[in-house]
Parts: C-alpha cells; structure tokens; sequence
C-alpha cells in the first residue's frame, strides 16, 4: 500500500474523503478547478472522482492531456473519449451528429464498439482539425448543447497543454473552450494539473477564459489520517507501533503534509528495515529521513523542484529565485527586505515590481509561504531541509 509517484488507485487510495464528497456534490453545477502544489494527490483524488461516477453508472471519461500540443489534438482525444462514454445509444447519438457535421467521419457505426473504430475516429478528427481548426470546432457547439448530461470530462494536465500550444492558438483555444462551457449544459468539466494555470493563462488571454471553474484546494492530508496511515502501514508489516514513531515520521514530513513526501518516509523506513532489520523507532525514523531521503540516494524525489525554476521562469528570475531559496532555507525565515537585496544583487535591477512579481510566483509555486507580511518561509519543511542541503550555497 505504499504507491510512491504514480496516482494512489483502488486500495492503495487512502481517505480524501470531504474532497471527493465536495467534488462531487460541486459538479451538480459548476465545472471544477483543483488548484494544489505537486504531488498533493490531484491525479489520485481525480481517479477516485471517476471510480465513484463509473460505480454509480454515471458517464466519465478522463483524459490525460499531458502531450497535446494543439487545439485540434485537444478537440480529437475530446470527441473520442465522448463518443466512448456513455451507453451504446449515446454513442451512436453522438457520432451520428458528428458525421452530420463533418464529412470525412463517414463511417459503418456497427463498428462502434471496436479499437479499430476508435483508431480510425481518431486518425479521421486529426486530419478533419489539422487546419482551420477553430471554423471546425464552432460546429461542436451545436453537438455538445445536445449532450442531455449529465456527463463529466475529467481533464489532468490541462495547463500543460495549454503550455504546449502556440500562444496564438492557446488564447483562441481558451475563448473557445470557455464557450463551449457556457453551451453544453450537460456535461462537466474537472480540471487539474501539475502547473500552475493562472501562470499559464496570464499570457494568453488572462483569468476571464478560466473564471467559470469552481476552484477547489487540495490540501496536505490532515494530522489524524497521516498518523492513521503511519499505524496501518507499520502494522501490516507486523511491526510495533508507538505514537511517538508516528509523530516522529510528521515531523519529518511537516506541516503541510504533503502525501508524496509522506509516502517516501514510509517506503524508506519499510526498505530500511527490510535490509538492516531492526523495528520501527523515532531513531530509526530519524536515521532514514537523514540517510535515504536527504541523502543522495532520495535526490531524485526533489530534483523537480529546482528544475521547475529553469523551465519555468525566465533565466533572471531563475537565477534570483535560486538565491533567494538558498537563503530562506538557511533560515527559518527571511525578511522581504533582504530578498530584495538579493534580487538586486542576483539580477542587477532595481525593479520592485519586477521584485514582487517574483516573490508572488514563487509563492504562487507553493515554493515559500507568507504568512507574516514581509517574512519569507519556505512552504514545505522537508523541502525546505533538501534544498539547505543541496543548493543553500549556490545562488
Ligand atoms: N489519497 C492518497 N492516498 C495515498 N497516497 C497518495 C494519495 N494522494 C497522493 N498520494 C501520494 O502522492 C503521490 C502523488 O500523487 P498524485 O500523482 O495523485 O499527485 P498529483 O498532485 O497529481 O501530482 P502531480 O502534481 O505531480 O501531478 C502518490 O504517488 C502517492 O505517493
Ligand atoms: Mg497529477
């Protein structure tokens, strides 16, 4: 029960259970946003949503959009996974409308249910969106108004696809996506990512193309079901639990919890004793946060974080974001005041704004918190201990 980077399914999925309930209730009507840093369960808790809805018969599809890079590919893995969903009726009621409206879908329908049907629907929606993509897409208002609903499209990786556009056609593609929204009453959209959105819209059209979704946060798991998942992985190892082993292990992770982070506490201190023996103590939990996880071998779990800030944000934020990071993890916190001194010192500008704008994306990023006006802490305590170790000197 220990799922260590891939979405948490089935069994494995532990609690969430006031989201997914909101979640739900909230798609009755509005289109929903999850907003949350990396690795806070986004995918998993989407996955449960479409678990939950399938075991009520109602329609889902979920749709990965992580490599879509234009309107038309966005609009072709769409109107496949509607086609699919739903009852053999369905299908046929919505494919019929499609080959109403564009002539190269004809097709024999009593093919329907097979992959080569679907392969070929999707071969045919490429070519048919690979030009004039947007005249094309105006037709799928009139079949998405004619969804009776309720259906709901959950879309993870949204941002990135978004992303992968040419900005020209993001800013087309978001107009149009917004109405079609606003026309197909029956169905619901769930949209999730690992990027922030609002970075990625804020060049290409701005917040009002997205203004519609519910936001939903997503945050750490609470205090009582990381112990209570500290206790059950212990002791289906048939290991002793003690209190003070659980609490040592939140230590670790800090407040927020953060499930990802907790997880690899969990698998380190599982791998520790399944090689070295030994039973589970706050030593020993100590000895694996410190050797596995913050050692070279646990680099991997964090390398995106610094990553993140060369891909991004521009070399020059980059460069003074690095500097800064480093030094709010030396400490426990950092004034604004002494940020700026070293945005200034890192970038050779003297730009406040330029300065702020900075500081509101890397809290945007989940990378610092702001709780005390002025006082810059970083957001996640075991983050915080990687990057002291591995980047505090290399502003
Ligand atoms: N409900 C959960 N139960 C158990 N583990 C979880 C849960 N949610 C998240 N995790 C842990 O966090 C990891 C990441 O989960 P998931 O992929 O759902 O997050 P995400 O927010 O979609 O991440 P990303 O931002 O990278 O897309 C999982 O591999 C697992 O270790
Ligand atoms: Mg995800």
């Amino acid at each position: 029960m220990l799922p260590v980077g891939s979405p948490a399914t089935g069994d494995d999925f532990i609690d969430r259970e006031r989201e997914t309930a909101f979640i739900l209730d909230t798609i009755e009507k509005d289109h929903v946003m999850l907003v949350a840093p990396r690795r806070f369960g986004k995918t998993s808790i989407m996955r449960k949503i479409e678990r939950d809805l399938a075991s009520r018969h109602k329609p889902c599809v979920f749709l990965e959009v992580e490599s879509v890079n234009s309107p038309g590919e966005f609009i072709t893995d769409l109107v496949t996974a509607l086609v699919e969903c739903g009852g053999a009726s369905h299908k046929t009621r919505i494919f019929s409308a499609l080959e109403k409206a564009f002539a190269r879908l004809q097709e024999n329908l009593d093919e329907i249910e097979t992959p080569v049907f679907r392969a070929k629907l999707r071969s045919r929606l490429r070519a048919e969106f690979s030009d004039d993509w947007l005249e094309k897409a105006r037709k799928l208002d009139t079949i998405f108004a004619e969804i009776d609903g309720p259906v709901c499209i959950i879309l993870d990786e949204f941002p990135v696809a978004i992303q992968n556009m040419e900005a020209d056609d993001a800013r087309t593609f978001l107009h149009w996506f917004r109405r079609l929204r606003q026309v197909s009453a029956g169905v619901r959209f769930i949209v999730g990512g690992s990027v922030s959105i609002d970075h990625v819209v804020y060049g290409v059209g701005g917040t009002p193309v997205i203004n519609d979704f519910r936001r939903v946060g997503i945050g750490g798991f609470e205090e009582s079901v990381a112990l209570s998942v500290v206790e059950r992985v212990v002791q289906d190892e048939g290991w002793e639990y003690s209190p003070e082993t659980g609490r040592t292990v939140l230590d670790c992770v800090g407040d927020p919890c953060i499930p990802y982070f907790l997880m690899i506490v969990l698998s380190g201190l599982k791998e520790e004793i399944e090689i070295s023996g030994g039973a589970p103590s706050p030593a020993l939990v100590d000895r694996v946060y410190n050797k596995r996880i913050l050692g070279s071998e646990g680099r991997h779990y964090f390398e995106h974080y610094s990553r993140r800030l060369r891909i991004t944000y521009s070399d020059q934020e980059a460069k003074a974001a690095r500097a800064i990071l480093g030094r709010v993890s030396a400490a426990e916190s950092l004034s604004a005041a002494i940020a700026y001194d070293i945005f200034r010192r890192s970038t050779g500008s003297e730009s406040e704004d330029a300065f702020l704008a900075l500081l509101a994306q890397l809290n945007h990023d989940f990378y610092v918190a702001m709780e005390t006006p002025g006082e810059l802490r970083f957001y996640s305590k075991m983050l915080r201990d990687w990057w002291r170790i591995y980047h505090a000197g290399t502003g």
